[in-house]
């Protein structure tokens, strides 16, 4: 019986999909090369320092371990100017909502995010009450696909992983969910999160009826 509902951040709960790809942007516009929006797509859902490597492979750019922590913390830095500013009119629509129809329907709700930055920004964006558990990337050795973001979520709220479902924008995240034995609600869609259970293209769509024919479905 689903017991919970673990959230992704980013993509899912507010945009900040696009303040990263400015970042990013930044930086590589710094290093003398560009990268593509159809690029940015494989960034989403995973951790800043393999988002680091992927764009330094685009641009043909070796830097050395010391170079890259530097790198990665001058975009943060960025990241974390924009995020600062965030009001609470960028959370994606109906995520909100969402959110306090589980929590009122009796469901737990957690977080399961890559980012380092997510109690800033749930803190900026006042959905901090509304979480039971926060795992985010502080958390985590393995980044997704791996599971264990996910798993943490679980065990911090007691729960098993038949118990969960994970909402998740990123193939990364989707198959982290599956790796973790949870049923996974893609955000987006269907024809890129091909392994979620069920695709919509928000938590403006999420209902509690669709989340309980999750629980008769097996896959
Ligand atoms: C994920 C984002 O949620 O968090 C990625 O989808 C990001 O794009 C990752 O790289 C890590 O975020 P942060 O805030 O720790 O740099
Ligand atoms: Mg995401």
């Amino acid at each position: 019986m689903i017991k919970a509902c673990i959230f992704d951040l980013d993509g899912v709960i507010v945009d900040t999909a696009v303040y990263h790809y400015q970042a990013w942007k930044r930086l590589a516009n710094e290093l003398g090369f560009d990268f593509t929006e159809h690029q940015n797509e494989q960034l989403k859902g995973v951790s800043r320092v393999r988002s680091l490597e992927l764009i330094l492979g685009w641009g043909n750019v070796s830097k050395t371990p010391v170079e890259q922590t530097e790198l990665a913390t001058r975009k943060n830095q960025w990241y974390v100017e924009m995020i600062n500013r965030m009001q609470p009119s960028e959370i994606l629509p109906g995520a909100k909502e969402f959110l306090q129809t589980a929590k009122a329907a009796g469901l737990k709700t957690a977080l399961g995010s890559a980012s380092k930055n997510s109690a800033t920004i749930l803190e900026r964006v006042g959905l901090l009450p509304l979480f039971d558990a926060i795992v985010d990337g502080n958390h985590v050795t393995a980044s997704k696909p791996d599971p264990e973001v996910f798993l943490k979520g679980a065990e911090a709220l007691g729960l098993n992983s038949a118990e969960c479902v994970v909402f998740e924008d990123a193939i990364a995240g989707v198959q982290a969910a599956k790796a973790g034995s949870m049923k996974v609600v893609g955000i987006g869609s269907p024809e890129v999160l091909t392994e979620a259970d069920l695709v919509i293209a928000g938590l403006h769509e999420m209902t509690l009826e669709k989340l309980q024919a999750l629980d008769l479905l097996q896959k």
